[in-house]
């Protein structure tokens, strides 16, 4: 049996438990490190017609965007932001240059929730704990695509930490590709689980279909 964790807040992972704060009560750890990462995002209109002709055509202008690390794991863009220079979302929007070339302003409004990272091993109870701070941000179309070229030509750290962008896939095809395979792969921290709460919560994938490609990822896993 898989849940999503209670659906409020994208903590919880399939594989480990990690715990919710406040903005406020991640703000006031100042022994904790802190790491903002976003989600960007283009809609479109015409996803509000439901049937399937065209939502397979609408489905791949949906442009989730994620980042192969230099880890080899799939993450968000975005990284550690130092409170003692700069605010989240001033540390977010340097990450951002960084690893995208793009300015982007994120806003307060934009932060969905505050997480506790899960602890990799018994090792790291010893170093700072870590809370990571997840942002979703609507963008036009067209902001997507110039953020795809700039992050390969302009962005300081490709082919550094970031090694490139890439787009989630939503649509599920027979055979279990699409999201299922998508969602297969590896992720970095709660990476996945943010994925999942962020494509239910601003209903880009319906739940069954969400609930179905994430069962048929544990069985590629497997
Ligand atoms: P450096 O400049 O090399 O230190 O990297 P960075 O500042 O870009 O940091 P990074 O993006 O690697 O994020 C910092 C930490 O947050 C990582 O070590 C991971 O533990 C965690 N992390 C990275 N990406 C994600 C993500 O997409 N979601 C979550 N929840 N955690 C992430
Ligand atoms: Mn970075
Ligand atoms: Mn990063
Ligand atoms: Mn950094
Ligand atoms: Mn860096
Ligand atoms: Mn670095």
């Amino acid at each position: 049996k898989h849940t999503y964790g209670d659906g409020n807040h994208s903590c919880s992972s399939l594989y480990m438990a990690s715990g919710q704060l406040s903005r406020a009560e991640a703000l006031a750890c100042s022994g904790c490190r802190h790491a903002c990462h976003v989600m960007l995002y283009c809609d479109t209109n015409t996803l509000l017609f439901g049937s399937i002709p065209i939502r397979h055509i609408v489905l791949p202008l949906l442009l989730p965007q994620m980042q192969m690390r230099f880890d080899g794991l799939l993450g968000f863009p975005g990284g550690f932001v130092n409170l003692s220079e700069e605010s989240l979302e001033a540390g977010l929007g340097r990450e951002l240059l960084e690893e995208l070339g793009v300015a982007f302003q994120i806003l307060e409004e934009d932060h969905v929730d505050s997480c506790f990272a899960p602890a990799s091993s018994p090792a790291s109870s010893t170093s700072p704990r870590l809370i990571t701070h997840f942002y979703t941000k609507k963008m036009e179309e067209g902001q997507i695509r110039a953020v795809e070229t700039a992050a390969v030509t302009t962005a300081t750290d490709h082919g550094q930490e970031v090694l490139g962008m890439v787009r989630v896939p939503l649509h599920s095809t027979k055979g279990g590709g699409g999201l299922a395979s998508f969602l297969s792969h590896s992720f970095v921290g709660n990476a996945r689980f943010q994925l999942l709460h962020t494509l239910l919560r601003l209903h880009l994938v319906a739940p069954e279909e969400l609930r179905e490609a994430l069962a048929r990822s544990l069985k590629i896993q497997a």
